[in-house]
């Protein structure tokens, strides 16, 4: 969900392939090779179990066709491609269907380790292992679902709690510390800096602080909200979203 992008994305042709340049493959599996070492002791187990089940090529970009055929057998969700923008109203439709939008294009060179805008190795690295597990597709569908039904004064809202777990989301486990939020996991910058750096702030996952706390879109995160367990995220219900955004919109 971002509001300008740079790239354009390739389109698909008439039967949804995507026809990639030998380059952007190249980008795709030195961007797995730099990332897949680090996941052991930072990556939840739900994503690490996640990435095993789904089954991502490491050395070339996989075509969302391929990687919705695992994913439906597993939670029913598909990848669909979409243009790097697309509306909140459309986002919130897309998953409330079970439907991941990916924007195809994958980054530049320049921006190997840090990137502003969700890429194809962000969308598929970062999110698709999780929508494997049944909880996880569980809310983010519900997400999408509440984003429809309660049209568009709560999308914004709805849009900080999408940011500050799917996104950005940290949880902790028996083991330690790990992240869960697609954008730390798919960021060799920032899956070592969310975790292990001094600089962030980490607070304990909590409704109301995460609605009225704006997020940036183009900076490692100065915070992040911790889960003790992913069972809060199903815990939310629809009502208390909805009266938590109205409560926390500015006067
Ligand atoms: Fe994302």
């Amino acid at each position: 969900m971002v509001s300008t992008s740079k790239y354009v994305a390739t389109p698909p042709d008439t039967n949804g392939f995507i026809p990639y340049e030998t380059e952007a493959h190249g980008v795709w599996r030195d961007l797995f090779a730099a990332q897949q070492p680090l996941l052991a002791g930072r990556a939840c187990e739900e994503f690490i179990e996640g990435l095993h089940r789904i089954q991502l090529p490491s050395l070339r970009i996989p075509q969302c066709a391929e990687v919705s055929e695992r994913l439906s057998e597993a939670t029913g969700w598909q990848v669909t491609p979409v243009e790097a923008l697309i509306s909140q109203r459309e986002f919130f439709r897309l998953l409330s269907r079970k439907v991941f939008p990916a924007a195809t294009f994958i980054r530049s060179r320049q921006e190997f380790d840090y990137l502003q805008e969700p890429d194809i190795f962000h969308e598929l690295f970062g999110h698709t292992p999780l929508l494997t597990n049944p909880l996880f597709a569980e809310f983010s569908q519900r997400i999408g679902e509440i984003g429809t039904r309660a049209g568009h004064a709560y999308h914004d809202g709805l849009a900080r709690l999408y940011w500050r777990t799917i996104e950005f989301g940290l949880v902790e486990t028996p083991q330690g510390l790990r992240a869960y939020g697609a954008g730390i996991i798919s960021s060799h910058q920032e899956l070592t800096y969310a975790l292990e750096s001094n600089v962030p702030e980490r607070r304990p996952f909590d409704l109301m602080d995460i609605l009225r706390e704006p997020y940036q879109i183009d900076v490692l995160q100065p915070l992040y909200f911790v889960l003790q367990d992913f069972r809060q995220l199903l815990d939310l219900r629809e009502g208390d979203l909805i009266d938590g955004i109205d409560a926390a919109r500015p006067d």
